[in-house]
């Protein structure tokens, strides 16, 4: 069994991304921009902002944190996003989910511009995506394909089982798996809440993605033996024990399935520092595009 682990991964492909812009800087140009907007103080969606500026930093790219109030209207963070539209130095924009139930996170995408949608949400991207063209991949599913190239992990002619169907990672690594692509062309099973003989169905999987946001919802007697288990789980659980009253758990029960697998990613330092790598990518890409 091999221990997928993120931040091998996204080291690698962070280094990658330093050089590149260090050689930007070196032409005498500008560094590549992200802003992302944080509405409220939702405490995972804090700690997960705070990380995606501190990586922006750790490669030499400028961020731009907008907080807004948790009761701010929806017209002002549209006009916020208007903003950095139109702002040419900002070269990537994302509103960190969820959004307080007032505004409509609906409007709130499609007002991006989605050449700065790094975040890979916009109609526009997703259609792209669905219709195999070049766009901005959403960045949990893209930093997932991005840790099976690093590993080498094989998907042709497999069977993929993704459990959940969310816009930010189900759906969109349903489409990335069964693509006809070097990473892609598995036979996908798209898993939800309604899906009768879920167990049965991951027993026949030979890759599962587990993206239903339930702690230990996976356990061993619902894994192949061999199979490849991705978790993108990261729910907070109370734990009085724990220094920060918490503890992050994933999707699977990762003591008693990691054994069966070939290959598992760990919660934390699996998916989640994938995604971030995901992200930094597109950035970097809607630069190039941007200043082409
Ligand atoms: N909330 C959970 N995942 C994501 C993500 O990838 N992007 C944004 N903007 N919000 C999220």
């Amino acid at each position: 069994m091999i221990i997928l682990d993120g931040k091998i991964a996204s080291q690698a492909i962070k280094e990658g991304l330093k050089n590149q812009v260090q050689s930007i800087i070196n032409q005498g140009k500008r560094a590549p921009h992200l802003a992302a907007i944080l509405v409220g103080n939702n405490g995972a969606s804090e700690t997960y902002v705070a990380s995606k500026v501190k990586n922006c930093e750790e490669i030499g790219f400028e961020s731009s944190l907008i907080r807004l109030e948790s009761d701010v209207e929806e017209t002002k963070l549209l006009e916020e996003i208007h903003q950095l539209n139109n702002d040419e130095k900002i070269d990537g924009i994302l509103v960190q989910l969820p959004l307080p139930k007032h505004i409509s996170e609906q409007k709130v995408i499609e007002a991006i511009n989605p050449k700065k949608d790094v975040d890979g949400f916009h109609p526009v991207n997703v259609g792209k995506l669905v219709q195999g063209l070049e766009t901005f991949i959403p960045a949990t599913p893209y930093g997932i394909m991005l840790m099976l190239e690093h590993f080498d992990i094989p998907t042709k002619g497999k069977h993929a089982v993704v459990i959940g169907r969310s816009n930010i990672v189900g759906r969109p690594m349903s489409i990335l798996l069964s693509s006809n692509t070097k990473r892609g062309n598995c036979t996908v099973t798209v898993c939800h809440s309604h899906t009768p003989n879920l167990n049965e169905i991951c027993l026949q999987a030979d890759i599962i993605v587990a993206a239903l946001g339930k702690p230990e919802f996976v356990k061993a007697d619902m894994v192949k033996n061999g199979a490849v288990v991705i978790d993108v789980g990261i729910t907070r659980v109370e734990d009085a024990t724990a220094k920060k009253g918490f503890r992050i758990k994933g999707d699977v029960a990762y003591a008693e399935v990691a054994s069966k697998t070939s290959a598992i990613t760990p919660v934390p330092g699996g998916v989640g520092l994938m995604t971030i790598a995901g992200l930094l990518k597109n950035t970097l890409q809607a630069y190039q595009n941007n200043n082409a």
